[in-house]
């Protein structure tokens, strides 16, 4: 899975803490909601809780974006076409990335995550498994716009953002990063990403809030690294994992709810929770048809095919750049 979902910003201070990841706690823990960005959640010890939350059998969106890519093989090939380079966003040690590249034959493969290490030890192992296929691995957040290496400049690019980490940021976010998603992958551009489906809500919360309790650990872990990174003492054992469905904004919502009042500090600043008070940590959008249209439009991307897994919980869509004209 793709380390960028962490996209942590590598400044740090004297003491060696990252100065984004403090100043992303202390301004969240002082709002009234408090908050903290989901990128957080993504040291190494939550990006191994992500990968076992992939096979829990709650957690559909994995299996079913890999059935999806396993059996539409001839319809990726006839609708992508062969001689594309292949643009990862947030390169994948997953199974679907050799999914893709086995069904359509590319120039080129570009993975570009912000994990430097994990991105050489991915593109080594696609290497292997594609000799033929050359593999230009780039360092970089992609939620900026990418400079590809000039080896690609003149192949048409087909953008991939699988796992519907799209549903992670809220709308504006994920608008801007379509459109520079268009930026960085040029005007014959087609992005093919995976977008989670709204459905019953049962269904919804247990895949965020497993028997097992592996998604609880996920958001918990959270907590432990604030005390470990940022000198912080939260009573992790005062908080429990929730994941609640928000209608409104077709989302599932994770929080950690006190259990008691509780106070703590971080960084050196004391934070306080009435029992019953919640940490938001994570978004996780839901779309249908209309609203994923929308979001791809609004990101500068036409929509040409849509996939759906078997029990239709899950879609990839295929998009191409948007050409733009005067229209009403
Ligand atoms: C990475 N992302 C798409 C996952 C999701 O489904 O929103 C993260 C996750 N959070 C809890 N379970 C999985």
């Amino acid at each position: 899975m793709s380390t960028n979902k962490g996209l942590a910003l590598v400044n740090k201070d004297a003491d060696g803490v990252s100065c984004a990841f403090r100043d992303d706690v202390l301004t969240g823990l002082a709002q009234d909601q408090k908050a903290i960005p989901a990128r957080w959640l993504y040291d190494d010890a939550g990006s191994q809780l992500f990968e076992d939350i992939t096979k829990i059998p709650e957690y559909y969106p994995t299996r079913a974006e890999t059935q999806i890519l396993s059996t539409r093989s001839t319809e990726f090939a006839e609708h992508i076409g062969p001689d594309r380079a292949v643009v990862e966003f947030g390169s994948g040690s997953s199974v679907k990335t050799p999914l893709l590249l086995e069904a359509i034959t590319p120039a080129a493969y570009v993975p570009l995550d912000i994990s430097g290490d994990f991105l050489r030890a991915s593109a080594a192992a696609l290497s292997q498994k594609f000799p033929d296929v050359p593999v230009y691995p780039v360092e970089a957040d992609f939620m900026r716009q990418v400079q590809l290496p000039a080896e690609v400049a003149d192949m048409p690019k087909l953008g991939f953002f699988p796992g519907s980490t799209i549903g992670n940021m809220v709308a504006r976010t994920s608008v801007d990063l379509l459109r520079t998603m268009r930026a960085t992958l040029g005007a014959e551009a087609q992005l093919l990403i995976g977008m989670d489906l709204i459905k019953d809500s049962a269904v919804l919360k247990a895949a965020y809030d497993d028997a097992g309790g592996v998604t609880a650990q996920f958001n918990l872990n959270l907590m432990r690294r604030i005390n470990r990174e940022l000198d912080g003492d939260i009573p992790v054992d005062a908080l429990e994992h929730r994941a609640d469905w928000n209608d409104e904004y077709a989302r599932i919502e994770m929080h950690l709810v006190a259990q008691r009042d509780v106070a703590f500090s971080v960084c050196g600043t004391t934070f306080t929770m009435k029992q019953g008070e919640t940490i938001h940590t994570e978004n996780s959008h839901k779309f249908d048809r209309r609203t994923s249209q929308t979001l791809l439009l609004a990101g500068g991307w036409t929509p040409v095919q849509r996939w759906l897994d078997d029990e239709q919980r899950f879609s990839l869509i295929l998009a191409k750049a948007t050409v733009p004209r005067s229209a009403p």
